[in-house]
Parts: C-alpha cells; structure tokens; sequence
C-alpha cells in the first residue's frame, strides 16, 4: 500500500522531523510512502516522489521541507477537488497525511467529506489552531525571535535607541507574546489588542524620564491600531485563502515615535528569518511524535482526523473541528504582556 505525504502552506522548522518519523512508521507497517511536492499542488500537478526512511533518516535537524510547500488552494479552482482526488487514485495512493495549518487542513477537511483517506498534522509558527495545546514550529520561530530580541536590547541600549520589532503573527500574537516575554521587551503588541500610538509613545517618555533611554518593542504583523482598526498589508498582495500580505507596522510605528518624541527609533522586521533554520529540540521531539501517531491513525482507519496534544499526551481530533476556530491570545496573557510592560 502507498502512503502519500504532503506539507503545505507557510513552512516552519520541524516539517521533516515529522516526515522522517511517518516515513519510518510508514516503512514499519510494511507500506511505501511517497511525498507529494509542493502541498496540495503536487496532487494537481502529479508531482511526487518515492520516500524511504534511508533517505529521511538524517533530515530531523533541518529546516523547512523537504517536500517543499506551496499555498494552492484547490477547493478554489475549477474541479481542482475532483483533480485532486482523481490524481490521488491514479497513483495509487491508499491513504494521504496533510501536514499544515488551518488552510491546508480546511482542503483536508473538505476533500475527507468526498471520500479522501487523509489525516492530518497541525503545522503553523502562528500557534493558532485551537484543537491542539501547541503546535511545532511555533518553539523554533519563538527561539529564533527571542535571540533577534535579546540583539537588538543590547544594540539599542548601547545608542540609548528605541528599537521596534515587527515579528510573524496574522491574527493571533503568540509569538510576540511568548518572544517578547523571553527577552524581556518593554513593550508587546497583539493583534488581539489594538493599540494606541500615543499610549506607546507615553510609554517610551515615561521610560525616559525614568532614565530608561532604551526600550524594546516588540509588535506582532497583523497588530491593529485603535479606533482607526488599521492595519498593514502589501498592496494587492492577497494569497489563494484571501490572506493579504502583511508588514509595515513596525517602521510606522518607529517612525511615529521619531516624530512625535525626537528619540532615536530603529525599526527591524524579523519576519522569515524567525521561520526558517533549525528545529528545536522541542519541535524535533513533537513533531516525531505527530509523524508516528499520525501514520496509526491511518493504520487504524481513523480517517477525518488530526493528531494534536493535550498537555503531554498525543491525541487526536475531528479535522472539521480542528479547522473551525482559532486560538488566540486570552485575557490571562493579556494581562501578563500588560504586567510586564513598564
Ligand atoms: O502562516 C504562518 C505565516 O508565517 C504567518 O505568520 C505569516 O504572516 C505568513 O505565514 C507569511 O506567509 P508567506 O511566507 O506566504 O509570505
């Protein structure tokens, strides 16, 4: 029996792990695993490649995917579900494992209802999927941010510089949040809380006056500005789940710092660099452990599904309930960032 494996949307450090450690229990059941390129796209454009675990046995430290990634959305294009599923028979696929955030696991979800074998694995560094406690990729980009955060403070002290960080995060900012805790910034912005601009510049003059010449601040990408609700995306920039492009935030608001304060204001945007790179043991050890539990989900026929964890144990839960709601940033947090900020 053939296996088929595919990763799609944003990448994150922790895919191969996940892909070395289903190719392995894929192999252990006696099937063959065969990776499909480029996410859903692959099974459009029958892209695909034997895996063996000889050949991934050694990826559990490398970032990225080695099946490469795409953000195609195939419920969206003219009998793009129909291909897919017609692609998925004719290479003789048994059962499929989609490993991706609530974009590609909402095509999971959809092509299940039509009869597809798949499971699933919840992949994002946004943190955002609410059926699971944590997802991997999000330890990697909240380590990869919190040493960007950790330069930057030592930097921007020794200029006695406000320094803003424009880190990952579209609607939920656990990554600000968790990064900017870790490095001890003064200042962290969610999308889950609009801002006021003169609040943070009465902030950064308090600090001042205060004789703290340095502030760290660190605002997550899909943050919005108060009352106005504006946020910052790229013009024209939409991808094929109607996501617009984000970034600019983080120079705006430095330079609304500049104008309104006269300090010396640097703006950073972390951005890919806190996606790509190395797992985390963290990661490495989570991911290993969807691979395994996803594959014997297949293995026990419990298709529709998506591995997660609750606390320390693997579970698994309805796909169509893993890709119905998002996890954000709660009251608790909230008032942690707002503890911390001074
Ligand atoms: O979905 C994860 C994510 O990294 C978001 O945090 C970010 O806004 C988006 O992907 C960037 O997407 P792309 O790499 O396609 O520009």
């Amino acid at each position: 029996m053939k296996v088929g494996l595919l990763t799609g949307g944003g990448d994150c450090a922790g895919l191969n792990s996940l892909i070395r450690a289903a190719v392995k229990r894929i192999e252990e059941y006696g099937w063959e695993a065969v990776g499909i390129r480029y996410g859903w796209r692959g099974l459009l454009d029958n892209d695909m490649v034997d895996l063996s675990y000889k050949s991934v046995s050694e990826k559990i430290g490398v970032g990225g995917t080695i099946l490469k990634t795409s953000r195609t959305n195939p419920i969206k294009l003219k009998d793009g579900a129909e291909t897919v599923v017609r692609n998925f028979n004719r290479a003789g696929l048994y059962a499929l494992l989609a490993i991706g955030g609530d974009d590609t696991l909402g095509v999971a979800s959809a092509l299940y209802k039509m009869g597809l074998k798949v499971v699933g694995a919840p992949k994002t560094i946004d943190n955002d999927l609410s059926a699971t406690d944590i997802t991997f990729g999000f330890d990697s980009a909240v380590n990869e941010a919190m040493h960007a955060l950790d330069n930057l403070k030592t930097t921007g002290e020794s200029h006695d510089r406000v320094m803003v960080a424009e880190v990952m995060g579209r609607e939920a900012g656990w990554i600000a949040a968790h990064a900017g805790i870790a490095a001890g910034a003064h200042i962290v912005l969610v999308p889950e809380e609009p801002f006021s601009v003169s609040d943070v510049i009465s902030s950064v003059k308090a600090r001042h006056n205060r004789g703290l010449l340095s502030t760290l601040i660190v605002v997550a990408e899909g943050a919005r500005i108060k009352d106005s609700g504006k946020s910052f995306s790229k013009e024209g920039r939409i991808d094929a789940f109607e996501h617009p492009e984000l970034g600019g935030i983080g120079q705006f608001l430095a330079n609304e710092i500049t104008r309104e304060s006269g300090y010396e204001t640097r703006a950073v945007t972390l951005g890919h660099t806190i996606r790509g790179g190395t797992p985390t043991a963290f990661d490495r050890y989570l991911a290993t452990r969807f691979g395994l539990a996803a594959v014997d989900l297949i293995k026990e026929g419990k298709f529709g599904m998506m591995v997660a964890i609750h606390g320390t144990e693997i579970k698994s839960v309805k796909l169509e309930d893993a890709v119905s709601s998002k996890k954000f940033i709660d009251g608790t947090m909230l008032g942690v960032l707002k503890a911390l900020s001074y």
